[in-house]
């Protein structure tokens, strides 16, 4: 005889709002009422909300503008200017505002104090308002102190930093390795971990300040990887050895694993040069100073322009040359250009007299407000952008830059073309082959 069990699970759906619609908000707000949650989310520019209203996503994510549509039509997802509006309902409050480098390189905690003034006079008793911003450990209590100004009412806090990678951030988000929950209180634990229920990913529960510090920990950690592997890359050079062997002699071993190397002319984007700054400063702050994240940020900062002098010396100078620069955001798959290698490498090349033709499959139009229009030639595609150049320079690893058709770049490059391939997308001997000078890195 078989016995049949039902069973029940009770599934209580939250009113959540989330303050800021950038790449974190945005997708966290997405995904939050994907799960059957009311999600508003609050923003400070009224064009931007209507456009959001019509399911319009203002920036490149795979994936994110099918969700952001999806859940407005259903109507769990909207979108408002108004604080008193978005807030008054909501059980859990996201603050997931930018945090960017101050001038003298701490992080600028302006914009989650300001978030945290608006929101307060609006919250409902018990509320619990969520940091997601990327924050330094004690900053929950100086939230806490900005919202006790402004309401009487009873409220918590919490932490749960966002690891989310643009370029894939719906599915990170989705399935995250891991869910920290820094909070105190058990009511507070228990309701979090209730919110988080659905994600797919390990739950750990800690401290306020010691999810802060993992967040920094977890982005220095990396950026220490590609300055290390920087630095193996420029003996190699010096020795005949080549880094991408080395990656992977290096990477079988368990404990060091194949992933997360990449050489090339640093680390760039939006969290990790701001990052290791913030985490720089705080542990001067703390009377930790001079250690090995300053060293990070410092070699970090002297390595593209570095790379840049060893390029030229292979074009023979840049004066009078055409060069083609393919990748212009930060990384594949994002149109994001904040601290994007392009921002930096082009200027250096119209400095120095070279004529600079470029190609990127999404991030063109956000780079010309940047740079201008007649800073660079916007080419179509890849073979447009090299007519005519003395060397290309591939900048970041977009998927259509793997599998280029070099004969007809050689075709369209003037006779001493010189293949510069800063992120170790082919082989140097293909590349030698199909008529081209090869330069890589560490290689
Ligand atoms: N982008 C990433 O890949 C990533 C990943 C993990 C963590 N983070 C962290 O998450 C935070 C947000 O990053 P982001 O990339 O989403 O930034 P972003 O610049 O894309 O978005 C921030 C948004 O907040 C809005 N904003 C600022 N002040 C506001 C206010 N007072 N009220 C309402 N809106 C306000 C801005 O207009 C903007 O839309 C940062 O601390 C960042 O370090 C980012």
């Amino acid at each position: 005889m078989t016995t049949t069990k039902l069973v029940y699970v009770i599934i209580s759906f939250m009113t959540i709002a989330v303050v800021g619609v950038g790449f974190v908000g945005l997708v966290t707000a997405a995904v939050f009422s994907k799960f059957g949650n009311t999600v508003w989310a609050v923003n400070r520019d009224k064009q931007k909300s209507e456009e959001l209203k019509k399911g319009k996503v203002p920036f490149f994510e795979p994936g994110l503008e099918e969700l952001v549509k999806e859940n407005v039509d259903a109507g769990r997802l909207k979108f408002t200017v108004e604080y008193p509006e978005a807030i008054r309902e909501a059980d859990v409050i996201m603050i997931a505002v930018g945090t960017p480098s101050a001038p003298d390189g701490t992080a600028d905690l302006s914009a989650v104090f300001e978030a945290a003034q608006s929101l307060a006079p609006h919250i409902k008793t018990g509320a619990i308002i969520i940091v997601k911003s990327t924050v330094p450990p004690g900053t929950n209590n100086k939230v806490k102190e900005i919202i006790k100004i402004y309401t009487k009412k009873q409220f918590y806090t919490a932490s749960v930093p966002e690891f989310l990678r643009e370029g894939t951030a719906v599915e990170d988000t989705l399935h995250p390795d891991r869910i920290l929950i820094g909070a105190n209180e058990p009511f507070v634990i228990k309701k979090l971990l209730e919110l988080h229920r659905p994600l797919n990913g390990e739950t750990v529960i800690m401290r306020p300040e010691s999810a802060q510090l993992t967040k920094y920990s977890a982005n220095a950690y990396l950026a220490n990887r590609i300055v290390f592997i920087n630095q193996i890359s420029d003996l190699a050079e010096k020795t005949g050895a080549d880094v991408q062997e080395i990656i992977r002699g290096m990477g079988l071993d368990r404990r060091i694993g194949l992933h997360y190397w990449w050489p090339g002319l640093g680390y760039g984007g939006s969290c990790y040069p701001k990052d290791i700054k913030e985490l720089t400063a705080y542990a001067r702050r703390v009377g930790e100073g001079d250690g090995l994240f300053e060293k990070i940020d410092q070699l970090n900062e002297n390595r593209l322009l570095k790379m840049l002098s060893k390029f030229e010396k292979a074009v023979g100078g840049w004066n009078g040359k055409t060069i083609a620069v393919l990748g212009l955001s930060f990384k594949p798959n994002t149109d994001d250009m904040r601290e994007a290698p392009s921002m930096k490498v082009i200027p250096v090349l119209t400095a120095a007299g070279a004529a600079v033709s470029v190609y990127d499959p999404q991030a063109s139009g956000h780079a010309k407000k940047i740079l201008g229009d007649s800073v660079a030639t916007y080419a179509a595609n890849p073979y447009e952008a090299v007519k005519g150049a003395t060397a290309l320079i591939i900048l970041v690893e977009w998927d259509e830059f793997r599998s280029l058709d070099l004969a007809k770049i050689k075709k369209n490059m003037t006779t001493d073309a010189v293949f510069i391939d800063t992120r170790n997308l082919y082989d140097p001997q293909r590349i030698k082959e199909a008529g081209l000078k090869y330069v890589g890195i560490g290689r």
